[in-house]
């Protein structure tokens, strides 16, 4: 039976495939990793699948509103890994409601309706993606924001019932990109462009210098409001 104790003895190294490769070994229960495709999953996706780590499910939440970048860098990945990554979609026909009673870019509008979007975007599929699952690896790190600087590496999650994995908590955004280039990780060419963290295209543009990391996410509301419900921080 897995606890907090024995997962932070096996995760409290700073060897991200060590780290990775000692989870892949936890076989009886189930492990998922959730990519968005951002520089920080690339490399999760990169440690995971350069050495074959098949217990370790990955899987994406295509709300159908990512960058054609976003899906060039999904193609790229299942080229060069050779691998297959679970997708989930939201539900159709909430989807098709909501268009219609609320409009495509309802998400400007109020608060309220960008939370409903995220909500039925993503997330309702990723309460489908995580049924069942006993660890739930994500690319979150500290430096991403104000909430995120007190996540733990191995967090319990009462929303989803599962313990969180965080291993580049303490990474810096340099040491990300510094270890995407020596290992020939694809990443999203928007990262070149100013964009350091990715979601929706509508709800994402680049930052300027010296501007918060999360500063380019729904940047037209109040920087306590900026979760999409995937995380609590
Ligand atoms: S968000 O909460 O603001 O959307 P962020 O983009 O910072 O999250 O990403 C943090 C982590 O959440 C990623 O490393 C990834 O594990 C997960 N994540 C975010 N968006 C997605 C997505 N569309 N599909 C799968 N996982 C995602
Ligand atoms: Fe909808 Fe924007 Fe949330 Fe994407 S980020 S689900 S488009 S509100």
């Amino acid at each position: 039976m897995i606890n907090q104790d024995l997962l932070e003895a096996l995760f409290d190294k700073s060897d991200l495939e060590l780290a990775l490769y000692q989870i892949n070994q936890l076989d009886s229960e189930k492990i998922v990793f959730s990519t968005s495709f951002g520089i920080e999953d690339q490399v999760v996706s990169h440690a995971i699948f350069s050495q074959n780590l098949t217990n370790i499910e990955t899987f994406t939440l295509d709300t159908g509103r990512l960058y054609p970048e976003t899906y060039s860098v999904w193609d790229k990945t299942l080229l060069q890994y050779g691998v297959k990554i679970k997708s989930f979609s939201p539900d159709t026909l909430d989807i098709e409601n909501f268009v219609e009673e609320k409009g495509i870019n309802a998400f400007y509008e109020s608060i309220e309706l960008r939370k409903e979007c995220c909500y039925l975007r993503k997330v309702a599929p990723l309460k489908r993606a995580l049924a069942g699952a006993k660890i739930w690896i994500t690319g979150l790190r500290a430096e991403q924001s104000q909430n995120r600087n007190d996540l733990k590496i191995v967090e319990w999650d009462a929303q989803f019932q599962l313990y969180k994995f965080n291993p580049l908590l303490h990474w810096t955004y340099e040491e990300v990109k510094a270890y995407a280039l020596k290992n020939g990780v694809p990443y999203n060419p928007l990262h070149d462009q100013g964009f350091v963290s990715i979601g929706c295209a509508p709800c994402t543009r680049a930052i300027k210098e010296g501007e918060d990391f999360r500063a380019g996410r729904w940047w037209w509301e109040d920087n306590s409001k900026k979760e999409c419900g995937l995380h609590q921080k």
